[in-house]
């Protein structure tokens, strides 16, 4: 039961606007422009530093939404499966796939209930999808249990801090002027410490690498004048995430990448 110290999430979200995923104008697409340049390199980079060579590896997308980033491991030469309990965003990210040709295989699924045998992927991966979840150690679990053993896990999730409260909560979804995303998008209460995940991922038998942070190209003027631009229909979400710019650093406090591995 949601009262009034449980920030309520509405992670139906992903299904009305599942048409956004792939519109350059849709909200969601804001993840293609802002997170994709910042976590994809650095998923690359670590790929190439573990000598996986891509072609012919199972890849499992957990949380995998619209496709932005199936498609891109798709692309790398994986064949990719991506789960999602979103429908609406599994016919979004099948109809996408098929316009460019790629094959990937998008089944309705949740992260704590894997519909796969033990050990049967070679790299998951699972964005901005934890800090949704409450029983998020659950999927932890569950996804050391479909990684093959030496298998790589890679994620991306947002920090609990007075920063990313800031930011995410207040700036982006609370605050009349500011607020570009839809109530109750994000619950600051669920957003996750790094030593909080670590802890996690080494209780399920996953050793954690390495840790990364984000920065963003725009001081904060240039933040809220961004945000005011795309809220007031002057600039897309495409143009938005450009601008916000995020590069991977050292500072944890909002969003933060790393790997794994069992
Ligand atoms: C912010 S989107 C991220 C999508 C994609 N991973 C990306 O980064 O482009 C969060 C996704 O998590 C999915 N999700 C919500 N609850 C979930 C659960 N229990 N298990 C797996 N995915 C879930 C949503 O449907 C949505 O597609």
């Amino acid at each position: 039961m949601t009262d009034r110290t449980t920030p309520r999430i509405d992670n139906d979200i992903y299904n009305r606007l599942a048409d956004s995923w792939w519109d350059e104008n849709g909200f969601l697409h804001i993840l293609k422009t802002l997170a994709n340049p910042w976590r994809l390199p650095y998923f690359q980079r670590v790929i190439r530093h573990l000598e996986v060579e891509p072609r012919g590896r199972r890849a499992l997308d957990v949380g995998c939404g619209g496709g932005l980033l199936a498609e891109e491991f798709a692309t790398m030469g994986f064949v990719v499966t991506g789960v999602d309990p979103s429908e609406p965003s599994l016919d979004a990210a099948r109809a996408h796939a098929a316009k460019k040709g790629l094959i990937i295989d998008y089944r309705p699924g949740y992260g704590d209930h894997l519909p796969f045998a033990n050990e049967s992927f070679d790299v998951v991966y699972c964005c901005d999808v934890l800090e949704h979840i409450r029983s998020w150690d659950a999927v932890i679990d569950d996804i050391a249990r479909v990684l093959r053993g030496g298998g790589v896990f890679l994620y991306d999730t947002i920090n609990r801090t007075t920063f990313s409260k800031l930011v995410v909560v207040k700036l982006m979804q609370e605050w009349r002027l500011t607020s570009i995303a839809p109530a109750n998008l994000h619950s600051w209460d669920m957003f996750i410490k790094p030593r909080e995940l670590k802890a996690s991922l080494e209780r399920h038998g996953l050793r954690s690498q390495d840790i990364r942070g984000m920065s963003l190209n725009v001081n904060p003027v240039q933040l809220v004048a961004s945000a005011r631009l795309y809220k007031t229909g002057r600039i897309s979400g495409a143009e938005l995430g450009r601008r916000l710019g995020a590069k991977e650093g050292s500072n944890l406090a909002l969003s933060y990448m790393g790997y794994a591995l069992k």
